[in-house]
């Protein structure tokens, strides 16, 4: 007999003889006569409860034994439920324990805090909170190829090692096969990297788009959808060292285009979401953020705000506030500056854009003002910036000037220039953090809850 998986068992729209299920159990009941036996095989949010006769043959030497967290197998009739709360349950023919689990299995259950559960992160995904974000998260990476899929964006595969690093902050992983303690050494006493295996320095890549930009003006529309990484000595809730990222790269596009692209990204994602993970998101909303449903209902109803980096600094100056990091034209926004625009002033997603030249990487496009360019963040409720973008400089003259303020080589980044030597044309793009998407739809407050196994300074567990 073939396994019936429990999502298909909801699905059911009849009782039927014969049935096989396999799957964990989360919580077993006796009653005289009865167990009541809770089947979950993740592959919904709502399990299935099996009752157990106490008359069958292995009651009490197996039935018994099947503690939380054991798997099993299930065999018997699919029918209409007595009990409150579900439409089908199962009643055993034959019951069967693959894997007994005792009672130092660490998910009974009981409350256990998020910090717990990282160091579980092996078992966590059998618990009710992980199970509804790793079926949000595979939702969405889904609903991400869907979105550009039916607009005509090829996806391209962007490379992982690399010799550039895009944003130029210099937050670049190594990769070398270079012996740390002998390395070879150059007359003037520096490391011969010729001799390293790509026979220059290597990285992980920190943002495919350098080389989407290259598909983008060849193919028109396209998008990459992989991990970057970051060495960041960052120890906060939305910065990881390993993340994935989305990011499109459209020709003939500019800012506007891009800004308008970006909210149509973030809002399909939400729409999506809502769809096809009903009971996950009904579970956040119960159990995480209590105004999780209202904000993203919000969200998608209304237009995303936008507003120029220097609206924005003459917003932050008048709001009386007094902030951790003073903040005047020129500088950096913080975390405590983008949530408040996001959360206080605009209260909803809000585009800034337009930056400082001096804050943002060489590649973007320079504004007529010669002070700004034409750079955007979106910002969102509860987390700050979830996308980073910009139009890009595609006249080769401002771009060699570009480079040379950012002390860039054009004998490294030749293939770069050479997109503007041969038929150039404006284009522009956007990253959006596949983790912070996550922690927006879910309202999971932390990065490391949103992604299998959280890569951040000074843990690499599993
Ligand atoms: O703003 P960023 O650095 O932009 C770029 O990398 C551009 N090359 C994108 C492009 O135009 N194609 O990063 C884009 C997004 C951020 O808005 C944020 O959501 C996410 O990537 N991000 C991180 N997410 C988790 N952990 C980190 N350390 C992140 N750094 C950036
Ligand atoms: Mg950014």
């Amino acid at each position: 007999m073939q396994r019936t998986l429990v999502k298909e068992v909801h699905e059911a729209t009849a009782p039927r003889d014969a049935i096989l299920l396999q799957g964990w159990v989360r919580t077993r009941r006796d009653a005289k006569a009865f167990s009541f036996i809770e089947l979950n095989d993740g592959t919904c949010f709502k399990g299935i409860q099996v009752i157990a006769d106490a008359k069958l043959p292995n009651y009490a030497t197996e039935i018994l034994r099947a503690h939380t967290g054991a798997s099993i197998e299930v065999r018997g009739k699919l029918v209409a439920s007595q009990g409150q709360g579900q439409k089908w349950e199962v009643v055993a023919d034959s019951f069967t324990v693959l894997g007994e689990a005792d009672a130092t299995y660490p998910l009974q259950k009981k409350g256990h805090t998020l910090e717990f559960l990282r160091e579980i992160a092996h078992l966590r995904p059998r618990s009710n909170l992980f199970g509804a974000v790793f079926r949000v998260r595979s939702r969405l990476a889904y609903a991400v190829h869907q979105f550009f899929q039916e607009r005509n964006f090829l996806y391209v595969h962007t490379p992982i090692i690399t010799a550039s690093d895009c944003e130029g902050a210099g937050e670049l992983f190594r990769v070398t096969t270079l012996d740390p303690s002998h390395p070879p050494m150059n007359e003037d006493g520096t490391i011969d990297f010729k001799q390293d295996f790509f026979a220059k320095k290597s990285y992980l890549t920190v943002s495919g788009q350098l080389e989407a930009e290259i598909f983008a003006t060849a193919l028109s529309n396209v998008y990459t959808f992989g991990p970057t990484f970051r060495a960041e000595n960052s120890h906060t809730s939305r910065h990881a060292s390993e993340f994935w990222m989305i990011e499109p790269e459209i020709a003939f596009c500019d800012l506007d285009g891009d800004m308008a692209l970006a909210e149509e990204f973030v809002k399909h994602l939400i729409r999506d979401a809502k769809t096809h993970c009903a009971a996950d998101l009904e579970f956040f909303g119960k159990f995480v953020d209590k105004d999780l449903l209202a904000r993203l209902d919000f969200v998608l109803e209304r237009p995303f705000q936008r507003c120029s980096y220097t609206e924005a600094i003459e917003i932050l100056g008048k709001s009386g506030k007094t902030w951790e990091h003073p903040i005047a034209w020129g500088d950096n926004m913080q975390s405590e500056h983008e949530r408040y625009l996001a959360e206080e002033h605009f209260k909803c997603p809000v585009t800034v854009y337009n930056y400082p030249r001096t804050l943002k990487p060489f590649y973007m496009r320079v504004n007529d003002d010669g002070k700004t360019v034409r750079a955007m963040d979106l910002l969102v409720p509860g987390i700050g910036e979830i996308i980073g973008g910009s139009q890009r400089e595609e006249r080769l003259d401002v771009l060699r000037e570009n480079m040379a303020q950012h002390h860039l080589s054009e004998k490294e980044y030749w293939w770069y220039l050479d997109l503007r030597r041969y038929g150039t044309v404006p284009h522009s793009g956007f990253g959006l953090g596949f983790e912070r998407m996550l922690m927006f739809v879910t309202g999971v407050a932390n990065i490391r809850d949103v992604i299998p196994f959280a890569r951040t300074p000074g843990t690499a567990e599993f």
